[in-house]
């Protein structure tokens, strides 16, 4: 059986796609310093998957703590989730996101030299394409960012386009997902936000099991269908499946740099999202329109016809089926994994 180093594991895309790649015969075993997550994620995983999760509480960043986990395991690939990501947070703590971002990659990657690890699947983002020119978004668009969140996935991008050139015989990858929404059916993992939310979804989850008083729409005025902005939602569980994709098809190819787009092409604006919300819980959703927020964008939506052809990706849950799996986890965990 494959081992699959998983930093981040514990966290919202990381946890689900330790069940993906339990289910797909793969043996994940988790590095987190459950910065952003419980470590009852791990007791939860084991229960979803019956199978003992191995996970190593190790900050990415302590090199040494690092090496002794590649020592032990020899994974066959690393999948590096580990990092922050909240973009208003990284405006106001620079230093806190370029440190623990690039340094716990940096760390990561000398410990795949070292001990000849040479499958890598990295965490980006859809942020790096910017303000796009048109949608849908391909992936040789030009990359623009407007954030120090922004600039580690695009500087992390660049350093290992750098070590791919000078090391053929590495096999990675670029996931620029887009934005990840609902939970695993079992309702066990799902996204669990420290304090208040930064992302549409648990924003309204939260107003609707009464723990915020109402939703704030960021602008009505944008070029879109209904004036909201417009964001490609993707269920986490396909997220989860591209990543066990991803890592089929570095055994098979014979690049060192792969680059695909997560997405499922289509794009929902605010409004959609809280009216299919509205169906889902069967009552209205308190909201307001509130002005703009500075640098957000009318709409950014992913072609995924490379990841199609290539890893043969598509996303099967529909918006409706993503809004109820994320209520269905908040209703069964009003307060978050405890
Ligand atoms: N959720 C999104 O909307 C989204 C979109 C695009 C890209 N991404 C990227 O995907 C990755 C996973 O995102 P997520 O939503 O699951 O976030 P998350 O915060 O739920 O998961 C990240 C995990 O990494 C851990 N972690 C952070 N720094 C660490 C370190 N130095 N050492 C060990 N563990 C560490 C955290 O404790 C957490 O469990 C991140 O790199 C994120 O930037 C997320």
């Amino acid at each position: 059986m494959k081992k699959v180093l998983v930093t981040g594991g514990a966290g919202y895309i990381g946890s689900h796609t330790v069940v993906a790649l339990v289910e797909a015969g793969y043996e994940p075993i988790i590095v987190d310093n459950f910065y952003n997550a419980s470590p009852k994620v791990i007791d939860r995983l084991e229960l979803i998957t019956k199978k003992k999760i191995k996970c190593y509480n190790v900050d990415c960043c302590d090199a040494s703590k690092l090496d002794e986990v590649f020592k032990e395991v020899k994974p066959h690939a690393v999948i590096h989730f580990a990092g922050y990501k909240a973009v208003g947070e990284s405006v106001s703590k620079p230093l806190m996101y370029y440190d623990n971002n690039l340094t716990s990659l940096l760390k990561v990657l000398e410990c795949m030299v070292k001990y000849e690890v040479k499958n890598l699947v990295f965490s980006s983002s859809a942020t790096v394409y910017g303000d796009p020119k048109s949608v849908p978004i391909y992936e040789d668009f030009p990359l623009h960012v407007t954030n120090p969140y922004g600039r580690t996935k695009l500087m992390i991008e660049e350093i290992l386009t750098d070590f791919a050139k000078v090391n053929p015989d590495f096999r990675i990858a670029l996931l620029r997902y887009f934005n990840p929404i609902g939970a695993h059916e079992s309702h066990l993992i799902g996204e669990d936000p420290n304090g208040i939310p930064n992302n549409l979804v648990p924003y309204i989850t939260q107003v609707c099991i009464g723990k915020l008083a109402k939703l704030r729409v960021f602008g009505n005025d944008y070029k879109t269908h209904d004036g909201t902005g417009v964001r490609d939602y993707i269920h986490v569980c396909d997220l989860a499946l591209g990543h066990v994709l991803t890592l089929k098809r570095l055994d098979e190819v014979t690049d060192s740099l792969y680059i695909y787009n997560l997405g499922t092409g289509k794009g929902s604006s605010v409004l959609d999202v809280l009216h299919t919300m509205e169906k889902v819980v069967g009552h209205p959703i308190a909201h307001e329109i509130v002005a703009r927020r500075p640098g957000d964008i009318d709409a950014c939506y992913a072609s995924p016809e490379k990841a199609f052809k290539e890893l043969g990706f598509k996303a099967k849950y529909d918006l409706y089926d993503m809004c109820k799996s994320a209520w269905e986890f908040q209703e069964n965990n009003p307060d978050g994994i405890k």
